[in-house]
Protein backbone atom coordinates (compact mmCIF):
# COMPACT_ATOMS: atom_id res chain seq x y z
CA UNK A 1 0.00 0.00 0.00
CA UNK A 2 1.46 3.14 -0.77
CA UNK A 3 0.60 7.04 -1.67
CA UNK A 4 1.19 8.40 -5.23
CA UNK A 5 2.02 12.27 -4.86
CA UNK A 6 2.37 14.31 -7.89
CA UNK A 7 4.10 17.54 -7.92
CA UNK A 8 6.10 15.89 -4.77
CA UNK A 9 9.45 17.74 -5.76
CA UNK A 10 7.63 21.51 -5.45
CA UNK A 11 7.52 23.67 -2.08
CA UNK A 12 4.15 21.82 -0.59
CA UNK A 13 4.58 18.39 -2.24
CA UNK A 14 8.45 18.38 -0.59
CA UNK A 15 7.12 18.77 2.86
CA UNK A 16 4.18 17.04 2.47
CA UNK A 17 6.33 13.41 1.77
CA UNK A 18 8.08 14.50 4.98
CA UNK A 19 5.39 14.39 6.80
CA UNK A 20 3.94 11.25 5.20
CA UNK A 21 6.94 9.16 5.56
CA UNK A 22 7.32 10.54 9.36
CA UNK A 23 3.51 9.19 9.84
CA UNK A 24 4.33 5.64 8.29
CA UNK A 25 3.28 5.50 4.96
CA UNK A 26 4.88 4.27 1.89
CA UNK A 27 5.37 6.57 -1.27
CA UNK A 28 5.97 6.87 -4.45
CA UNK A 29 6.42 10.75 -5.90
CA UNK A 30 6.37 11.71 -9.70
CA UNK A 31 7.33 15.61 -10.84
CA UNK A 32 8.36 16.78 -14.32
CA UNK A 33 10.45 19.45 -13.03
CA UNK A 34 8.88 22.33 -15.05
CA UNK A 35 8.98 24.27 -11.24
CA UNK A 36 11.10 21.91 -8.94
CA UNK A 37 14.41 20.70 -8.62
CA UNK A 38 16.16 17.09 -8.00
CA UNK A 39 18.05 18.50 -5.22
CA UNK A 40 14.47 18.97 -3.39
CA UNK A 41 13.89 15.11 -3.47
CA UNK A 42 17.09 14.33 -2.26
CA UNK A 43 17.15 16.20 0.60
CA UNK A 44 13.55 15.39 1.32
CA UNK A 45 15.33 11.70 1.17
CA UNK A 46 18.29 12.82 3.25
CA UNK A 47 15.70 14.40 5.71
CA UNK A 48 13.65 11.94 5.96
CA UNK A 49 15.97 9.23 6.30
CA UNK A 50 14.43 7.12 3.77
CA UNK A 51 14.78 6.34 0.35
CA UNK A 52 11.05 6.12 -1.75
CA UNK A 53 10.43 5.33 -5.94
CA UNK A 54 10.40 8.38 -8.02
CA UNK A 55 9.38 8.86 -11.31
CA UNK A 56 10.16 11.61 -13.73
CA UNK A 57 6.67 11.86 -15.40
CA UNK A 58 4.07 14.66 -16.46
CA UNK A 59 0.45 13.92 -15.76
CA UNK A 60 -0.26 14.32 -18.86
CA UNK A 61 1.72 11.08 -20.11
CA UNK A 62 -1.44 8.58 -19.90
CA UNK A 63 1.35 5.56 -20.65
CA UNK A 64 3.91 6.79 -18.31
CA UNK A 65 1.23 7.05 -15.44
CA UNK A 66 -0.15 3.31 -16.23
CA UNK A 67 3.57 2.22 -15.81
CA UNK A 68 3.66 3.58 -12.19
CA UNK A 69 0.66 2.16 -11.04
CA UNK A 70 1.35 -0.85 -12.34
CA UNK A 71 4.40 -1.05 -10.83
CA UNK A 72 2.99 -0.06 -6.99
CA UNK A 73 0.24 -0.74 -5.61
CA UNK A 74 -1.33 2.42 -4.99
CA UNK A 75 -4.09 3.13 -2.58
CA UNK A 76 -4.68 7.28 -3.08
CA UNK A 77 -3.13 10.19 -4.98
CA UNK A 78 -2.20 13.02 -3.50
CA UNK A 79 -2.12 15.25 -6.50
CA UNK A 80 0.12 18.83 -6.53
CA UNK A 81 1.03 18.43 -9.60
CA UNK A 82 0.21 22.11 -11.43
CA UNK A 83 0.98 25.27 -13.00
CA UNK A 84 0.71 28.12 -10.41
CA UNK A 85 1.65 31.53 -10.99
CA UNK A 86 -1.70 33.76 -11.34
CA UNK A 87 0.17 36.36 -13.48
CA UNK A 88 1.43 33.95 -16.16
CA UNK A 89 -2.12 32.02 -16.13
CA UNK A 90 -3.43 35.74 -17.93
CA UNK A 91 -0.56 35.39 -20.69
CA UNK A 92 -0.84 31.54 -21.36
CA UNK A 93 -4.33 30.13 -20.18
CA UNK A 94 -4.03 27.33 -23.01
CA UNK A 95 -0.97 26.00 -20.76
CA UNK A 96 -2.66 26.35 -17.79
CA UNK A 97 -5.96 24.69 -19.01
CA UNK A 98 -3.87 21.88 -20.77
CA UNK A 99 -1.38 20.94 -17.34
CA UNK A 100 -3.86 21.49 -14.67
CA UNK A 101 -7.04 20.70 -15.95
CA UNK A 102 -6.03 18.33 -19.09
CA UNK A 103 -3.90 16.52 -16.77
CA UNK A 104 -6.00 15.93 -14.05
CA UNK A 105 -8.08 14.74 -16.34
CA UNK A 106 -5.96 12.05 -17.72
CA UNK A 107 -4.67 11.17 -14.10
CA UNK A 108 -8.28 10.12 -13.15
CA UNK A 109 -8.72 8.29 -16.26
CA UNK A 110 -5.53 6.44 -16.17
CA UNK A 111 -6.55 6.01 -11.95
CA UNK A 112 -9.44 4.64 -12.81
CA UNK A 113 -8.56 2.19 -15.15
CA UNK A 114 -6.04 1.19 -13.16
CA UNK A 115 -8.46 0.75 -9.94
CA UNK A 116 -7.26 3.57 -7.55
CA UNK A 117 -10.64 5.48 -6.79
CA UNK A 118 -9.11 7.94 -4.39
CA UNK A 119 -7.66 11.79 -4.78
CA UNK A 120 -6.87 14.40 -2.43
CA UNK A 121 -6.16 17.27 -4.61
CA UNK A 122 -4.20 21.12 -4.42
CA UNK A 123 -7.09 23.59 -4.27
CA UNK A 124 -6.99 26.95 -3.60
CA UNK A 125 -8.86 29.98 -1.43
CA UNK A 126 -9.17 31.64 -4.41
CA UNK A 127 -12.06 29.11 -5.65
CA UNK A 128 -13.55 31.69 -3.44
CA UNK A 129 -13.45 34.64 -5.66
CA UNK A 130 -14.70 37.77 -5.08
CA UNK A 131 -18.12 38.21 -3.50
CA UNK A 132 -17.71 35.70 -0.11
CA UNK A 133 -17.36 37.47 3.24
CA UNK A 134 -14.49 36.18 5.20
CA UNK A 135 -13.82 34.03 7.11
CA UNK A 136 -14.91 31.95 4.65
CA UNK A 137 -16.83 28.66 4.66
CA UNK A 138 -16.65 25.16 2.45
CA UNK A 139 -20.40 25.88 1.59
CA UNK A 140 -20.10 29.26 -0.30
CA UNK A 141 -20.83 30.29 -3.51
CA UNK A 142 -17.34 29.43 -5.73
CA UNK A 143 -16.66 30.39 -9.51
CA UNK A 144 -16.18 33.96 -9.72
CA UNK A 145 -12.80 33.75 -10.02
CA UNK A 146 -10.79 36.30 -11.82
CA UNK A 147 -7.75 34.97 -13.54
CA UNK A 148 -7.39 31.30 -15.52
CA UNK A 149 -4.91 30.15 -12.88
CA UNK A 150 -8.56 30.26 -10.62
CA UNK A 151 -10.68 28.63 -13.45
CA UNK A 152 -8.46 25.92 -13.81
CA UNK A 153 -8.63 25.05 -9.43
CA UNK A 154 -12.51 25.89 -9.72
CA UNK A 155 -13.25 23.54 -12.43
CA UNK A 156 -11.25 20.85 -11.30
CA UNK A 157 -13.19 20.70 -7.93
CA UNK A 158 -16.41 20.59 -10.34
CA UNK A 159 -14.54 17.65 -12.55
CA UNK A 160 -14.23 15.31 -9.42
CA UNK A 161 -17.43 16.26 -8.03
CA UNK A 162 -19.14 14.74 -11.26
CA UNK A 163 -16.33 11.80 -10.99
CA UNK A 164 -18.03 11.00 -7.55
CA UNK A 165 -21.60 11.72 -8.46
CA UNK A 166 -21.10 9.22 -11.82
CA UNK A 167 -18.99 6.50 -9.61
CA UNK A 168 -19.73 6.12 -6.14
CA UNK A 169 -16.33 4.05 -5.82
CA UNK A 170 -14.37 7.17 -6.09
CA UNK A 171 -13.20 9.55 -3.07
CA UNK A 172 -12.24 12.69 -3.45
CA UNK A 173 -10.83 15.40 -1.29
CA UNK A 174 -10.58 19.36 -2.29
CA UNK A 175 -8.10 21.07 0.08
CA UNK A 176 -8.60 24.69 -0.16
CA UNK A 177 -5.32 26.36 0.89
CA UNK A 178 -4.88 29.80 1.93
CA UNK A 179 -1.74 31.41 1.82
CA UNK A 180 1.15 28.94 2.92
CA UNK A 181 4.34 30.32 3.99
CA UNK A 182 7.46 29.25 5.73
CA UNK A 183 9.44 26.07 5.76
CA UNK A 184 11.05 22.99 7.09
CA UNK A 185 12.34 23.30 10.91
CA UNK A 186 15.65 22.16 9.34
CA UNK A 187 16.52 25.08 6.69
CA UNK A 188 17.30 22.34 4.16
CA UNK A 189 13.45 22.41 2.13
CA UNK A 190 11.60 25.50 1.28
CA UNK A 191 9.72 27.56 -1.37
CA UNK A 192 12.05 28.01 -4.49
CA UNK A 193 10.31 30.39 -6.84
CA UNK A 194 11.71 30.96 -10.53
CA UNK A 195 12.53 34.40 -11.26
CA UNK A 196 11.13 37.19 -9.16
CA UNK A 197 8.47 35.73 -6.86
CA UNK A 198 4.94 37.08 -7.33
CA UNK A 199 3.91 36.00 -3.67
CA UNK A 200 4.66 38.37 -0.42
CA UNK A 201 6.51 35.73 1.69
CA UNK A 202 9.58 34.67 -0.76
CA UNK A 203 9.49 38.72 -1.82
CA UNK A 204 10.24 39.41 1.75
CA UNK A 205 12.67 37.09 2.33
CA UNK A 206 14.28 37.97 -1.12
CA UNK A 207 14.26 41.63 0.02
CA UNK A 208 15.68 40.79 3.21
CA UNK A 209 18.98 38.74 1.93
CA UNK A 210 19.73 41.34 -0.56
CA UNK A 211 18.48 40.04 -3.72
CA UNK A 212 16.06 42.50 -4.30
CA UNK A 213 16.20 46.21 -2.79
CA UNK A 214 12.57 46.99 -1.75
CA UNK A 215 9.32 45.32 -1.61
CA UNK A 216 6.53 46.93 -3.08
CA UNK A 217 2.88 46.83 -0.86
CA UNK A 218 0.06 46.80 -3.23
CA UNK A 219 -2.39 49.33 -2.01
CA UNK A 220 -2.48 50.78 1.46
CA UNK A 221 -6.18 52.16 1.19
CA UNK A 222 -8.47 48.77 1.30
CA UNK A 223 -11.01 48.89 3.78
CA UNK A 224 -8.99 46.84 6.59
CA UNK A 225 -7.22 47.84 10.18
CA UNK A 226 -4.25 49.53 8.29
CA UNK A 227 -5.13 49.60 5.03
CA UNK A 228 -3.09 46.94 3.79
CA UNK A 229 -4.70 43.39 2.04
CA UNK A 230 -5.27 40.80 4.99
CA UNK A 231 -4.64 37.03 4.23
CA UNK A 232 -4.73 33.80 6.19
CA UNK A 233 -1.11 32.50 6.03
CA UNK A 234 -0.61 28.76 7.46
CA UNK A 235 2.76 27.17 8.18
CA UNK A 236 3.71 25.16 4.83
CA UNK A 237 4.13 21.94 7.78
CA UNK A 238 1.05 22.31 9.13
CA UNK A 239 -0.62 22.34 5.85
CA UNK A 240 1.66 19.36 5.16
CA UNK A 241 0.27 17.25 7.98
CA UNK A 242 -3.38 18.33 7.14
CA UNK A 243 -2.74 16.30 3.75
CA UNK A 244 -1.53 13.19 5.87
CA UNK A 245 -4.88 13.95 8.00
CA UNK A 246 -6.47 14.14 4.58
CA UNK A 247 -5.45 10.94 3.50
CA UNK A 248 -6.43 8.96 6.66
CA UNK A 249 -9.81 10.51 5.69
CA UNK A 250 -9.94 9.26 2.28
CA UNK A 251 -9.26 6.16 2.98
CA UNK A 252 -11.95 5.43 5.12
CA UNK A 253 -14.73 7.91 3.51
CA UNK A 254 -16.25 7.60 0.08
CA UNK A 255 -17.79 10.68 -1.94
CA UNK A 256 -16.71 14.11 -2.23
CA UNK A 257 -16.02 16.44 0.61
CA UNK A 258 -14.17 19.98 0.36
CA UNK A 259 -11.50 21.35 3.51
CA UNK A 260 -10.43 24.72 4.11
CA UNK A 261 -6.63 24.39 5.16
CA UNK A 262 -5.55 27.65 7.01
CA UNK A 263 -5.17 29.48 10.64
CA UNK A 264 -8.85 31.37 10.82
CA UNK A 265 -6.53 34.53 11.58
CA UNK A 266 -5.74 37.18 9.35
CA UNK A 267 -2.44 39.09 8.86
CA UNK A 268 -2.05 42.58 6.62
CA UNK A 269 0.95 43.03 4.61
CA UNK A 270 1.96 45.47 7.79
CA UNK A 271 1.67 43.29 9.94
CA UNK A 272 3.62 40.54 7.81
CA UNK A 273 6.49 42.23 7.29
CA UNK A 274 6.76 43.91 10.98
CA UNK A 275 6.34 40.23 12.26
CA UNK A 276 9.32 39.26 10.03
CA UNK A 277 11.38 42.12 10.94
CA UNK A 278 10.67 41.32 14.99
CA UNK A 279 11.29 37.70 14.48
CA UNK A 280 14.49 37.71 12.76
CA UNK A 281 16.12 40.44 13.18
CA UNK A 282 16.48 41.78 9.89
CA UNK A 283 15.40 44.98 7.93
CA UNK A 284 12.42 45.00 4.94
CA UNK A 285 12.66 48.17 3.43
CA UNK A 286 9.22 48.96 1.41
CA UNK A 287 7.32 51.32 -0.29
CA UNK A 288 3.29 51.57 -0.62
CA UNK A 289 2.50 50.96 -4.64
CA UNK A 290 -0.49 50.99 -6.42
CA UNK A 291 -3.16 47.91 -5.50
CA UNK A 292 -2.83 45.11 -7.70
CA UNK A 293 -5.16 44.08 -10.16
CA UNK A 294 -6.91 41.01 -8.51
CA UNK A 295 -6.60 41.69 -5.36
CA UNK A 296 -9.42 41.32 -2.77
CA UNK A 297 -8.81 42.99 0.95
CA UNK A 298 -9.79 40.34 3.14
CA UNK A 299 -9.31 36.38 2.74
CA UNK A 300 -9.38 34.03 5.95
CA UNK A 301 -10.87 30.40 6.46
CA UNK A 302 -13.24 28.91 8.49
CA UNK A 303 -10.81 25.95 9.19
CA UNK A 304 -13.83 24.46 11.65
CA UNK A 305 -14.66 21.54 9.55
CA UNK A 306 -10.92 20.34 9.63
CA UNK A 307 -10.95 20.37 12.92
CA UNK A 308 -14.28 18.22 13.21
CA UNK A 309 -13.73 16.29 10.38
CA UNK A 310 -10.13 15.39 9.94
CA UNK A 311 -8.82 16.30 13.69
CA UNK A 312 -6.44 18.92 12.18
CA UNK A 313 -5.52 22.07 13.29
CA UNK A 314 -3.16 24.48 12.36
CA UNK A 315 -0.49 24.67 15.17
CA UNK A 316 2.30 26.78 14.05
CA UNK A 317 2.28 30.75 15.08
CA UNK A 318 2.89 33.72 12.49
CA UNK A 319 6.63 33.81 14.74
CA UNK A 320 7.03 30.63 13.64
CA UNK A 321 6.54 31.12 10.14
CA UNK A 322 8.42 34.35 9.38
CA UNK A 323 11.23 32.34 11.56
CA UNK A 324 11.18 29.17 9.54
CA UNK A 325 11.13 30.92 5.87
CA UNK A 326 14.01 33.10 7.09
CA UNK A 327 16.15 30.05 8.43
CA UNK A 328 15.29 28.79 4.70
CA UNK A 329 15.97 32.03 2.92
CA UNK A 330 19.42 32.52 4.85
CA UNK A 331 20.44 29.23 4.60
CA UNK A 332 20.19 28.79 0.89
CA UNK A 333 20.31 32.39 -0.42
CA UNK A 334 19.69 31.17 -3.94
CA UNK A 335 17.28 28.34 -3.64
CA UNK A 336 18.59 25.01 -4.56
CA UNK A 337 20.72 26.57 -6.85
CA UNK A 338 21.00 25.58 -10.31
C1 LIG B 1 -0.60 38.35 -0.34
C2 LIG B 1 -0.82 39.82 0.00
C3 LIG B 1 -0.87 41.25 -1.94
C4 LIG B 1 3.31 40.59 -3.10
C5 LIG B 1 -2.09 34.13 -4.47
C6 LIG B 1 -3.04 33.39 -5.36
C7 LIG B 1 -3.55 32.19 -4.66
C8 LIG B 1 -2.41 31.29 -4.22
C9 LIG B 1 -1.41 32.07 -3.43
C10 LIG B 1 -0.77 30.12 -5.59
C11 LIG B 1 -1.80 40.53 -0.94
C12 LIG B 1 0.31 41.58 -1.07
C13 LIG B 1 2.09 40.55 -2.45
C14 LIG B 1 4.05 41.81 -3.08
C15 LIG B 1 2.32 42.82 -1.77
N1 LIG B 1 -1.86 30.68 -5.38
N2 LIG B 1 1.61 41.64 -1.79
N3 LIG B 1 3.53 42.86 -2.42
O1 LIG B 1 -2.65 37.04 -3.77
O2 LIG B 1 -3.36 36.16 -1.48
O3 LIG B 1 -2.78 34.59 -3.31
O4 LIG B 1 -1.03 33.25 -4.11
O5 LIG B 1 -0.17 29.29 -5.85
O6 LIG B 1 -4.39 31.49 -5.49
O7 LIG B 1 -4.10 34.25 -5.72
O8 LIG B 1 -0.98 35.86 -2.22
O9 LIG B 1 1.35 36.27 -1.53
O10 LIG B 1 0.60 37.11 -3.77
O11 LIG B 1 -0.26 38.23 -1.73
O12 LIG B 1 1.89 43.82 -1.17
O13 LIG B 1 5.14 41.90 -3.67
O14 LIG B 1 0.43 40.50 -0.15
O15 LIG B 1 -1.42 42.40 -2.50
O16 LIG B 1 -2.50 41.47 -0.17
P1 LIG B 1 -2.52 36.04 -2.72
P2 LIG B 1 0.26 36.84 -2.35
Amino acid sequence: MAILITGGCGYIGSHTCIELLKAGQDIVVLDNYYNAKPEALRRVQELAGKEFPFYECDIRDADGLRRIFAAHKIDAVIHFAGLKAVGESVQKPLEYYDNNVGGTVTLCQVMAEMGCKRIVFSSSATVYGMNNPSPLQEDMPTGAVTNPYGRTKYVIEEILKDVCVSDPDWTVVLLRYFNPIGAHESGRIGEDPNGIPNNLMPYISQVAIGRLPRLSIFGDDYDTPDGTGVRDYIHVVDLAVGHVKAVDFALKHTGAEVFNLGTGTGYSVLDLVKAFQDANGVEVPYTIAPRRAGDIATCYSDPSKAERLLGWKAAHDVVDMCRDSWRWQSQNPQGYGD
